[in-house]
């Protein structure tokens, strides 16, 4: 072992997850289904960072059985072979691996073979004798849930699934079912076989530090609590997008889709960390209670709301951020070529207690999209205008908002209205920034160290409850059955690499409400007009961007109308036609049309159509306007760029007095 650096690593890894709790008692854990993917790409990565940071009891040995003929020698060099591939550690310490390595065993066993299970009782004994782990054992189902309860069968005929000395615990991946009764069956079969106070069912997003801290930020800081609720709050987005497709998962994708795989565990979890009530004590059993009232209190669809509050979508062909050429959906390995399962969903949820009654919960989710981020955005109420009534301010007031950023660039955000200094009452948009890694040491783990940690000390805290399992099925149960009767007509309807289906943009309604722009920085750092614009600068310009979606065909902007807007072009193309109906030219990724509305109010000299499906951010010139008034430099070179470029000599009491601010 690398004793010179082993001490250190350690030490952030403690600070960072805060975790210097005593490693958990002695036992093994035997991991079924050992030689699939979830054991080489989180099990075993997390389990060795477990154990560089001396969070692993110093007894402890690791099982794995599956059909695979593997020795354990053999395993072990796979094992060795992938944790290079899988492991996120900085700094590999490559005699520590090897400590651990030696932990690790394996035997080729079938499930559905009582001789196999005999076999597995014995390898246990004799591991217990080894290691002395007082017959402590962890079952990891790392399988699908068809053979939960064929395992479960074959260790209770051998007597292994209780017993007089030590603990037995199970834990159970999702999918958790594929609706509601396939739920309470598998709870049915799993509750025969083990007590509930046995069974952890791992959801790996609770893993995760910033999901864990909405609990630290709601109940730990007095000032949020009180408007946390329906007086104060108009609505809340949690957002969960991907960039990558099913890869090589299509054969289980393919009978899921993304309101089981990741709405009715993962985002539903969010929710309810978020809207619980609080919990009378920080004991497991006091937050699965607030989590179970609060999930059992959103309201059911009716199947006909399903088509008003619920929107899917199925990726096409496009590109990867490479751009590299990307598979459509229906063409990915093991996917049905006419498949009607979803890739994008978006939701709109009620909540019917009295904390928040009223208030709109959007849930979105997808693969194959522009960006891989989880964010969670809760907007206020906006003031009420009359104290300004008579200032510019009056026509500046902005909802506040307040953002988790749960990953990536870790952090938190508030973002509120400030007076710009000067002798008027003009108002702008500001924000407040926490970020994890500058007040942290954090730790590129999996997220599941603290999931197994917490599981092997019997702490059941961060894993579902069957009650809540059977909740959360039931709430997306009348989407399921809608979508599952009626064929999308519209799949594919968004290209991969993309920012989903135009119609998840107006579930919202867009002129109340409108999903937060994503990264909208990186778009404006390619728009000429803001080159060389600092950070501070940037990010002011992009908190006002708003994304728009149109699909081929759809008209942007139409000839003869009032310009009060630039877009810019994330994606896409569109062409510019004159007032005969010819095409002028055509723009694309990265360029910008309506620019000159931003510098003057003038009517639309050309007519905007989108040529494919495009992803626009949107500036509107009100608020290109507020930021322009506290940038005099910026302001000068604007008019110089338009006298250069277009010809034309910009009013700049135009930009100081916009017109729609009195
Ligand atoms: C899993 C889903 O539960 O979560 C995957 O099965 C998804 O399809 C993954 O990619 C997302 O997890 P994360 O931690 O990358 O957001």
């Amino acid at each position: 072992m690398n004793n010179q650096s082993e001490p250190d690593v350690s030490q952030d890894f403690l600070d960072a997850m805060n975790l210097g709790g005593p490693a958990p008692e002695p036992c093994i854990m035997v991991v079924f289904g050992a030689s699939g993917d979830l054991t080489k790409r989180l099990l075993i990565p997390s389990l060795f960072n477990l154990y560089c940071d001396k969070l692993l009891p110093d007894s402890f040995a690791i099982l794995g059985m599956a059909m695979d003929a593997f020795t354990t020698q053999s395993f072990r060099e796979k094992m060795s072979a992938d944790v290079q591939e899988y492991s996120r550690r900085v700094d590999f310490d490559d005699a520590a691996w090897a400590n651990f390595c030696d932990r690790i065993h394996y035997m080729k066993g079938r499930f559905d073979d009582r001789q196999a299970f005999l076999h597995l009782k014995k390898f246990l004994q004799a591991l217990d004798g080894r290691h002395d782990t007082g017959g402590n054992t962890l079952f990891y189902m790392a399988t699908p849930p068809s053979v939960f309860g064929m395992i479960s069968t074959g260790l209770e005929k051998v007597g292994l699934n209780h017993s007089a000395e030590g603990w037995r615990r199970i834990i159970v991946e999702k999918p958790f079912g594929s609706d509601l009764a396939s739920a309470q069956e598998l709870n049915r079969e799993i509750l025969t076989y083990w007590h509930e106070s046995q069974v952890y069912r791992i959801d790996h997003y609770l893993g995760k530090e910033t999901v864990q801290n909405l609990l630290a930020f709601r109940f730990a800081n007095g000032m949020f609590e009180p408007l946390w609720n329906r007086t104060h709050i108009d609505h809340i987005q949690i957002t969960a997008t991907e960039q990558v497709g099913v890869e090589w998962r299509g054969g289980y994708y393919d009978q899921s889709g993304v309101i089981r795989d990741m709405i009715q565990n993962h985002l539903f979890q969010v929710m309810a960390y978020l809207c619980m009530e609080p919990p009378t004590s920080f004991e497991a059993e006091a937050i699965r209670n607030e989590k179970f009232k609060l999930l059992s209190a959103v309201r059911i669809m009716k199947h006909e709301e399903v088509r008003t509050h619920a929107v899917r979508g199925q990726y096409d062909a496009g590109v990867n951020l490479d751009g590299s050429p990307a598979k459509a959906y229906r063409d990915e390995p093991a996917v049905d070529p006419h498949s009607n399962t979803e890739t994008y969903a978006a939701v709109k949820l009620r909540i019917d207690n009295w904390r928040w009654h009223g208030v709109p919960i959007f849930l979105r989710s997808g693969k194959a999209l522009r960006t891989k981020s989880t964010e969670i955005m809760v907007q206020f109420r906006r003031a009420p205008e009359f104290t300004f009534r008579g200032t510019p301010a009056a026509g500046q007031l902005e909802a506040n908002q307040l953002i988790f950023r749960i990953q990536p660039n870790e952090g938190i955000e508030i973002r509120f209205l400030a007076k710009r200094p000067g002798p008027m009452m003009h108002m702008r948009k500001v924000n407040m920034n926490f970020e994890y890694d500058e007040a942290f040491v954090t730790h590129p783990g999996t997220g599941y160290e603290t999931m197994l940690y917490d599981c092997m000390h019997g702490d059941p805290s961060l894993f579902s409850r069957s009650d809540l399992v059977e909740t959360a099925w039931r709430i997306v149960q009348p989407i399921l059955d809608v979508w599952s009767n009626e064929k999308a007509r519209d799949f594919p309807n968004y290209p991969f690499g993309s920012w989903g289906p135009k119609a998840v943009f107006n579930l919202p309604s867009p002129d109340q409400r409108r999903w937060m722009a994503r990264t909208p920085q990186q778009a404006l750092e390619h728009v000429p007009m803001f080159a060389g614009s600092g950070k501070t600068m940037l990010h002011a310009f992009a908190m006002m961007l708003k994304p728009a979606v149109f699909n081929a065909g759809d008209e942007i902007a139409r000839y003869g109308e009032e310009g009060r807007e630039l877009f810019i072009i994330e994606m896409g193309s569109v062409d510019i036609i004159d007032q005969e109906g010819d095409v002028v030219t055509s723009l694309s990724d990265g360029q910008v049309f309506g620019e000159l509305s931003l510098l003057m109010t003038k009517k639309r000299r050309a007519s905007v159509r989108a040529v494919t499906y495009c992803a626009l951010y949107i500036m509107e010139k009100r608020d290109f306007c507020k930021v322009l008034m506290d940038r005099p430099q910026f302001a000068a070179r604007l008019m110089q760029t338009a006298r250069e470029r277009y010809n034309i000599i910009v009013d700049a009491q135009e930009w100081m007095a916009p017109d729609d601010t009195d």
